[in-house]
């Protein structure tokens, strides 16, 4: 018997097919003394049966059970619809998206709930590399989109030579060359496109090149990069002039990926309905940053395709981690089991806020908001992120 039990909560999130452990962790963890509750159901969505999970060791129960039980509650997203149902001294972890989630970060706090939410975690720090779930699903996500485009482009990615002719090979640019962007052009070059990428940062040049793809020089774009090796959002100006010649190369492209964040902000708009109209018919555009706010492709809306007037089709990326559920519980499991082995001591979890790790994903300790700026977000006097 181990000394700490983790429970895996099912998402209750419409559309969230991933799962917080996968067997192959559950079994990892009782390895290490860690006892594991599994929800009934809750890797459903990735193939994972009950029967699956049993076998490596986890006990299936009942949720109103697993929160009674449980010290640790492992999650993908935040588990709202749960929220009464948290003991005082439970341990949470997961993709909490806390700043998205005030109302919900204000109750973990009242109830005494210590919530750890590793999209908060520092990305450029070594050590917490096989942690970092932003990393692996953004990953995922680059793969995926790139097969969406192909499943709905008409023509071939490779060129092909066969008796009926010879193909051309598809022109696959992919904006944003960050985590997701740099897996789709990977992913389009092995599909035999011929890639172009382009980011702001300069950095990112060279990591496009090496994966065998062209990288767009917009010389007249100063440096966009900005604070922890992310992007800065750029000047009107800057905008304007990187626009203009961005336009031209979408119009020659037959497939376009956006992947173009900046924190804290609204995607950059990257497509405009002008670049839109000068794209040929049979085009294809994969917005990866559709979001209610608005994303990279003008009109874009998540989860949504529309085929437009002159033939391009918008594909408005939603959850596309999701849609490879198995690897991307898979990689989350993974980065979890990491997170775990860091915060655990001697089988119990051992929280101290002034590690370098821990500082950064805890939000709530102790009954109180710990994280600085998640702190300051909830005392806005403009404070949203209710929970929706
Ligand atoms: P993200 O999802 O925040 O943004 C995606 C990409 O969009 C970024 O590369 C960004 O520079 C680019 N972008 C923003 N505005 C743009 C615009 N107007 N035009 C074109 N591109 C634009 O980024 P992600 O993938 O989360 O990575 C953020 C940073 O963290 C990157 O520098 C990445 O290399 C770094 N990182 C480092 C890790 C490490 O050192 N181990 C691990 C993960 C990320």
């Amino acid at each position: 018997m181990g000394t700490i039990t983790a429970g895996v909560v099912r998402s209750r999130v419409p559309g969230e097919r991933r799962v917080a452990l996968v067997p192959d962790a559950v079994a990892r963890l009782r390895t290490a003394g860690v006892d594991v509750l599994v929800e009934s159901g809750a890797g459903a969505g990735a193939w994972f049966t009950e029967a699956d999970y049993t076998a490596a060791g986890a006990e299936a129960v009942p949720v109103e059970e697993l929160y009674r039980r449980a010290d640790i509650v492992l999650c993908v997203e935040p588990p709202y619809a749960d929220v009464g149902a948290f003991r005082p001294g439970q341990l949470l972890i997961g993709l909490l998206a806390p700043f998205r989630h005030l109302d919900l970060v204000r109750e973990w706090a009242a109830r005494d709930v210590t919530a750890v939410s590793l999209d908060l975690l520092p990305r450029t720090l070594s050590r917490a590399q096989p942690m970092d779930a932003l990393t692996s699903q953004a990953s995922i996500a680059g793969y995926k989109a790139v097969l969406l485009a192909a499943d709905s482009y008409d023509r071939y990615f490779p060129m092909l030579t066969t008796a009926a002719g010879t193909s051309k090979p598809a022109a696959v640019l992919v904006l944003g060359a960050g985590v997701a962007g740099l897996q789709a052009v990977a992913t389009a070059r092995r599909l035999g496109a011929v890639v172009t990428g382009y980011d702001v940062r300069p950095e990112s040049k060279g990591e496009v090149e090496s994966l065998g793809a062209r990288f767009l020089d917009l010389p007249t774009v100063a440096s966009g990069t900005g604070e922890g090796g992310y992007a800065r959002a750029l000047t009107e100006q800057e905008q304007r002039t990187q626009q203009e010649a961005l336009d031209t190369h979408i119009a020659r492209s037959d497939v376009v990926i956006t992947t173009a964040q900046v924190p804290g902000r609204r995607p950059p708009r990257l497509v405009t309905a002008a670049a839109l109209e000068r794209m040929r018919p049979g085009s294809i555009v994969v917005d990866m940053a559709a979001s209610d706010l608005g994303g990279n492709v003008e009109g874009s809306e998540p989860d949504k395709t529309t085929v437009l007037d002159n033939g391009v089709t918008v594909i408005g990326a939603g959850n596309l981690p999701s849609a490879m559920a198995t690897a991307a519980s898979t990689a989350y499991a993974r980065n979890i089991g990491a997170l775990l082995a860091h915060l655990l001591n001697d089988g119990v979890p051992a929280i101290t806020p002034d590690d370098e790790i821990q500082s950064a994903v805890l939000v709530t300790h102790a009954g109180a908001i710990v994280h600085q700026a998640v702190a300051a977000a909830v005392d806005a006097p403009d404070a949203t992120g209710g929970t929706s």
